[in-house]
Formats: C-alpha cells, sequence, structure tokens
C-alpha cells in the first residue's frame, strides 16, 4: 500500500516498460514488475555480485553497469542483465604453486595483453581500482594485487568489458591466495586454535553448540573476541573460548 502512494517512474526491462514506485532499488523494481529471480540474485546486501546490471538511462549516451540490489532504478532506465559472465577460470592446485613474482602471468599470460585503458576500474560497481591491481599482477606484485583487490565481489563487469579479454577477478582471486597461503604471516594463537581442533578438543562442545536454539547461538557469537585483520601479536584474553560458556562445565 505503501508502495502505491508513491510517485511512478517508468522504466525498461528487457525492453518492456513498466511503471513502478520511486526509490526502489533495480532489484525491487523489477520484482514490482513481476520478475521472480531465480537467477541474478543471491545475497541483495551488495555482497555476492550477482546481481550485475547493464543499464541506459533514455536520452544519454552512457551504457552504465551496477549492482542491482545496491542501485536505485531511475526514471527511463533501459534495463538488461545476463545471469553469468563466462571468465577464464585456470585450473591449479595452490598447495603446488609457489610464491613467485612470474607466477600469476604464468597461470594467466593474458595479463600482458592489458592495454592500460582504464574500462575495469570505470565499469567497476565497488569502485575498485582495478586497472592498478592488473599493473601489480603484470609487475609481479602479489600482495598489492591482494589488497587493491580485496572488496571485488567477482561480478564480472571488469572482465565483460575488458578489450584485452582478461579475467581480472580471477586473477585477482589468485594473488590473494598466494597472499594468504604463502605470504601472510598469522598469529600462533590461531594455529593453536588449529591444533587444539585437530586434537578434538572442543568435540563435545562442539556438539553442544549445534544443538542450540538459534537465539543461544547468536549470544554466543556476539560474545566471540574479533582478531584484528593481519596482528601477528594479537592474542586472544579468552584462549580457551568457548569452553566456559555453559554453566557447570568446563567445555572439553
Ligand atoms: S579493461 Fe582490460 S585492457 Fe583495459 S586496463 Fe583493464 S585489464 Fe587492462
Ligand atoms: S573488480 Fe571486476 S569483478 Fe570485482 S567487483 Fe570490480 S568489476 Fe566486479
Ligand atoms: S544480490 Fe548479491 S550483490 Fe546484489
Amino acid at each position: 500500500m505503501e508502495a502505491q502512494k508513491k510517485k511512478q517512474i517508468s522504466i525498461y526491462v528487457f525492453g518492456r516498460r513498466y511503471e513502478v514506485p520511486e526509490g526502489l532499488t533495480i532489484q525491487k523494481a523489477m520484482e514490482y514488475a513481476g520478475y521472480r529471480f531465480i537467477r541474478s540474485c543471491g545475497c541483495r546486501g551488495g555482497i555476492c555480485g550477482a546481481c550485475l546490471t547493464e543499464y541506459r538511462i533514455q536520452g544519454k549516451y552512457q551504457l552504465k553497469l551496477a549492482l542491482a540490489c545496491q542501485t536505485l532504478a531511475e526514471p527511463e532506465m533501459q534495463i538488461t542483465q545476463s545471469p553469468f559472465v563466462p571468465m577464464n577460470r585456470a585450473q591449479y592446485e595452490l598447495e603446488k604453486l609457489r610464491s613467485h613474482p612470474g607466477i600469476l602471468g604464468k597461470i594467466y599470460p593474458e595479463i600482458y595483453r592489458c592495454l592500460q585503458c582504464n574500462t575495469c576500474t570505470r565499469v567497476c560497481p565497488m569502485d575498485i581500482q582495478v586497472m592498478d591491481y592488473m599493473a601489480a599482477a603484470v609487475r609481479g606484485e602479489i600482495e598489492q594485487v591482494a589488497r587493491l583487490s580485496f572488496e571485488c565481489v567477482m561480478c564480472g563487469a571488469c572482465a565483460s568489458k575488458c578489450p584485452a579479454e582478461i579475467s581480472q577477478p580471477n586473477v585477482a582471486l589468485l594473488a590473494r591466495r598466494i597472499y594468504g597461503r604463502f605470504i601472510l604471516t598469522l598469529p600462533k594463537s590461531l594455529y593453536d586454535k588449529i591444533s587444539d581442533i585437530e586434537k578434538d578438543r572442543y568435540k563435545k562442545i562442539l556438539g553442544r553448540i549445534k544443538q542450540m536454539p538459534l537465539e543461544e547461538l547468536m549470544e554466543i557469537y556476539t560474545q566471540r573476541e574479533q582478531e584484528p585483520q593481519e596482528n601477528q601479536e594479537w592474542a586472544p584474553k579468552n584462549p580457551d573460548f568457548p569452553k566456559g560458556i555453559f554453566k557447570g562445565e568446563s567445555g572439553s
């Protein structure tokens, strides 16, 4: 009812005109128009990259790419969606790789075709400096690629427009995997925790947690300490968490 009172705007979805209330995201406007998503929709929160949408405002020359769940529908918007951008995804076994400057170019040699045209940066809905991380990939700077691409949602917008036919998100994903596996050093407390889990130290308590009502589980979840990003010195105040969360139990 509330939506009915709002001003209506005209949008075009796959070439067909619809009147929808002003103020809806593209995703909600399409649903209002009667579309049911079985593709091109996932998290609805700007995280999964599934809702890549291409549009042009009638009368303007610019062709734009956006995440449908994060972008408001505008009057005279011509909208189209492709459920999937086919990208080159190389096969490799991370454990058999080594971190060296040429590794990205060895697995994705097409990165050397980059023209530095900046199209990828211009279309990225996450405002990531895609061209810069591709330049870092060409220079073999794995950590820089990992850092610059950290917020990539794998939507494929950059890859869909690249004149050099590079699949930037997969190059960046490889860099982040190599960085996480071979370069980033982790705090000792994390290895201690993994060792404890491998020794089944938490078997009983994890079994109990699995049976918990959702509200109780959420309460425990909010009590956990959060590790600061990339701080090798960090150690938890309660290294035995979640031991002791149940009254009268040791947790082991
Ligand atoms: S769109 Fe392709 S060619 Fe252009 S800068 Fe980005 S990676 Fe390089
Ligand atoms: S870098 Fe490419 S795949 Fe990642 S969010 Fe930006 S446009 Fe999407
Ligand atoms: S639905 Fe996941 S980013 Fe839009």
